[in-house]
């Protein structure tokens, strides 16, 4: 019989990596306490209708991506009912922003997630169809500041310190705006004006958006038509004095927060629910799949997927792409910062008669905090020995002296140096760092 795989783009995660992964994801946990964000978790599948009205029809994620099907009991009935593996998560805060009516509070509504995200992708290094994203919005109604450049250079320095506490260093923060509403539909219009003469040579995905929705065409990776997206028109210059001035405002924050970024006006990012301010932050060691997080403001989402004005601005950072670039650093580097670290301990039983006792110490050890491995009475004392090395920096020999006398035998395989040590003590000795001569 053939052996069952995980399916194409998706993978097992094993230890020690998942170590890291965790490591990970509790910096993240304990930056974002420290600015003041709490942690929502929505359903990994939501109705097919969000994602086409949040993130737009003619994106590539609504278009060829999502992992999207019929509800079968729903379908036998009169309403069917289409659902989608959600590809991102913005779209599920706002709509959970609506539906439990967050923006009554008159707060800002400060949210963070860490979960899986499905996109049918072509699967290549850094490229997943189950994906993690680490992200955060800050939503809600204009009352509450949400609209304040001072939210996205917030937001933005926020990131460069989670990214420095993690590890990660010599990331590029790529900046733009695409403007508001009105600033996009002129913009558009100049596009389309732009295509008109040159849309015939371009493929056919170019030539459907520059009718539909021109601005998607930026997004186009055929590699013919780079030349001729080179020559169309920014949209810095459709910009009215508001969104300038937006724009400016967050620049002058980042500059005297200190956080360094590169325009770039280009940056249009490939969901529509975009406005104003977007951006990327990009890692050289990634490959083609450059791009660690992303970003920006989404005035109008909320009302997109019928909801009140509640403009917001967020990010998501790709978990995947964080453990890539923390890996590809040396690995000493790693080492001190993330690697695991061997048990404290390893409980020899000698004779299966002391397996119980056995269970009953390593126990008492966990529960005062020291990391245990327990071996088996059925082992031979010389394997205990080379299983214990490879894992813990002591092992504590119980045979039936042992148990009997309440005086335990510890080596130290750091040292050498064998030890008597009295049970109530054990804690103690234990937790002494392994290079440390017994006494
Ligand atoms: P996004 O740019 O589509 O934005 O994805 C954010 C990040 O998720 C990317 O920069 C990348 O690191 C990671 N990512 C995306 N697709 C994959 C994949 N197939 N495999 C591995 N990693 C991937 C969003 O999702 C928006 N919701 C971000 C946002 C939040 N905007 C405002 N708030």
């Amino acid at each position: 019989m053939a052996t069952l795989k995980a399916v194409r783009g998706t993978r097992d995660l094993l230890p020690p990596e998942t170590e890291l992964w965790n490591r990970i994801e509790a910096t993240a946990r304990s930056v974002f306490a420290r600015y003041n964000f709490g942690e929502i978790r929505t359903p990994i599948f939501e109705d097919t209708g969000l994602f086409a009205r949040g993130v737009g029809e003619e994106t590539d994620i609504v278009s060829k991506e999502m992992f999207t099907w019929e509800d079968r009991a729903r379908a036998a009935s009169e309403k069917p009912q289409s659902l989608t593996l959600r590809p991102e998560n913005t779209a599920g805060v706002v709509r959970a922003y609506i539906e439990h009516k967050l923006g009554e509070t008159g707060q800002l509504q400060k949210l963070y997630y860490i979960g899986p995200q499905f996109r049918r992708e072509r699967p290549q290094k850094g490229r997943y169809r189950q994906f993690w994203q680490i992200g955060a919005e800050v939503i809600g109604p204009p009352s509450a500041g949400s609209e304040s450049p001072l939210r996205d250079a917030e937001v933005l320095e926020m990131l460069a310190t989670l990214l420095d506490e993690m590890g990660i260093t010599g990331w590029t923060l790529e900046l733009n705006s695409v403007g508001s509403a009105a600033d996009r539909a002129r913009y558009n219009d100049t596009l389309r004006a732009a295509l008109e003469p040159v849309v015939a040579r371009m493929c056919a995905d170019c030539q459907r958006r520059a009718v539909t929705n021109p601005l998607r065409v930026l997004d186009c990776k055929v590699p013919e038509d780079q030349p001729i997206i080179a020559t169309l028109p920014v949209i810095a210059d459709s910009l009215d004095e508001e969104s300038k001035k937006h724009f400016a405002a967050v620049k002058e924050a980042l500059d005297t927060a200190g956080v360094a970024y590169t325009l770039n006006p280009r940056l249009v990012r490939g969901l529509d629910y975009y406005t104003r301010t977007t951006f990327e932050f990009t890692h050289g060691g990634l490959g083609a799949q450059n791009a660690i997080l992303g970003g920006g403001r989404y005035d109008g989402l909320s009302e997109a997927i019928g909801g009140p004005k509640a403009p917001g601005i967020g990010f998501a950072m790709g978990l995947d792409r964080l453990v890539l670039t923390l890996q590809a650093k040396e690995q000493t580097v790693l080492e001190t910062i993330y690697v695991d670290t061997p048990s404290h301990a390893y409980i020899a039983p000698l004779g299966e008669a002391q397996n119980a006792p056995a269970l009953a110490l390593a126990g008492e050890l966990r529960k005062s905090g020291l990391r245990v491995e327990l071996g088996d009475g059925t082992f031979r004392l010389k394997k205990s020995f080379e299983i214990a090395n490879k894992l813990a920096w002591r092992i504590v020999i119980l045979g039936e002296d042992e148990v009997k006398s309440g005086i335990l035998t510890v080596k130290n395989f750091a040292t050498g140096v064998q030890s008597k040590v009295p049970r109530e003590e054990l804690t103690t000795f234990l937790r002494k760092p392994a290079g440390e001569l017994e006494a």
